[in-house]
This record gives structure tokens, sequence and C-alpha cells, in this order.
């Protein structure tokens, strides 16, 4: 927490006895409501301070979940493929948000973005062994020897050993598989070394996030609410 009038002469917003001015006619807003006491605490990290409107500093941290199209890449550039970050409104891409981990081209659903890096890096650490929900389409069926392979650790053809994981059969060639890692195209891979090739794959959950009625290509911020109740 800290000092409104501190943090508007940090953003650039003028010198304190310039600020204490701005304050008193009323042009400074905090989440949206006028505030003229200089002296208010405020904490940058997640309220929204704007001046004439225009939003300052630019460091409010916000969390996106955008349900992923297939056909874009996890990337913030590349020179072949339309990226994720094509996804979001540009004023979301104005706060330096970043892809949490990755999604691969094919794969749709839930990706989230951050521009808080502590964040970033605990959802994306394999030590925090952050939960994500599958669901995936493939040949096949899978069989109580495969659910059991999944909950021992699968070694993939690769001879990369997985940690042990959540496989759910929900019908013929549909399954939902959780996992607690990142590795490359993990799922995809793990199917495949029990002989199950994924043809259609989609994140449905993670961190305890779910994607709701948030429709395909669309995304939404986080409340602040929602960010407290990711667990890691
Ligand atoms: N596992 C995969 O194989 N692909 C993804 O996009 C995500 C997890």
């Amino acid at each position: 927490m800290e000092r409104l009038d501190k943090f508007l002469c940090d953003s650039g917003a003028g010198t304190r006895s310039q600020v204490k001015v701005l304050l008193k006619a009323g042009r400074v807003t905090v989440d949206g409501k006028v505030e003229k006491d200089n002296g208010r605490k405020i904490d940058p990290e997640t309220q929204t301070i704007a001046l004439d409107g225009e939003v300052l500093g630019g460091k409010r941290r916000i969390v996106v979940m955008l349900n992923k199209p297939a056909g874009f890449v996890t990337a913030t550039e590349d020179a072949m493929d339309r990226t994720v970050m094509e996804l979001l409104p540009v004023s979301l891409r104005a706060m330096d948000v970043k892809p949490v981990g990755r999604l691969d081209k094919a794969t749709e659903g839930l990706l989230l973005f951050t521009n808080d890096g502590d964040l970033l890096h605990r959802l994306i650490s394999p030590k925090k062994e952050v939960p994500k929900v599958y669901y995936a389409r493939h040949e096949g069926e899978a069989a109580e020897a495969d659910v059991q392979a999944f909950a021992d650790g699968l070694t993939l053809r690769d001879g990369t050993v997985c940690r042990s994981a959540k496989l759910e059969p929900l019908g013929p060639g549909e399954s939902l598989i959780t996992v607690c890692e990142g590795k490359y195209h993990q799922v995809r891979r793990m199917m495949a070394s029990r002989n199950m090739t994924v043809t259609y794959l989609e994140r449905r959950q993670e961190a305890g996030l779910t994607l709701g009625d948030l429709s395909r290509g669309s995304c939404r911020e986080l409340t602040e609410e929602e960010i407290r109740s990711i667990d890691c």
C-alpha cells in the first residue's frame, strides 16, 4: 500500500503541490470513483488509478483468461503464424501480459495471461504441481491398464518420465486427462505412449479455473477474487 499522492507523483502526474490541485479538482479516480484525499492509501497492484480517465502506472496486476481457438501459436510474436496475442484487445496487450505456459497450435481452450511475473512463474513451476485438465478425443479406447499406467507415472517413447497423472475414460475415444506439469506436447505424447493418438485436445481447467461460458476466441479479465483463488 502507498499514498495516492506519492503514486501520482511517481507516475509523472506532477509535483506534490500540482497533484494536490488535481485531486481537489476531482480529476483523479480510484477504481472508477473520484478520490480527493491525497493521503488515501492505495494498492497499485490491484487498484486502477486514473487521471482524467487515463489509467496511470500501467502496472496494475491483471490476469486474463482466453478461450483459445485452434490455429494460433502461443508466442508473443511469430514470423509464420498468427499468435494468441492477436486475440487480446489492444488495451490488454498494452498491459504487458504474457501467456502462462503454452498450448499447441492445434489445441483449444483455457490459456491464461498475466503481467505478474511471480504469479506466472508459480503457475508454470513443476514444483507447484498446478493441475490442468484436458479433454481429448483419441484413437483407440482407454482401458484400466492405461488408467493405472498414468497413475504410476508414464515413460514416454523418448524415455522422458512423467509424474503421476489422472486418466478418466469418458467413452470410446474420449477421455479427461489431468496433469500437474507442462512438458512439451505432454498430453499428446502421454496418450501416444499408450497407442492412443490424440485427434482433438482442449484444456478445460487450470489451477481450479474453468472456462465457464467464455466463447471460443473470447477473453476476459479475472476478478481479484478469482486471482486470489489461484492456489499456488
Ligand atoms: N499437452 C499437449 O500435448 N498439448 C497442449 O497443447 C497442452 C498439453
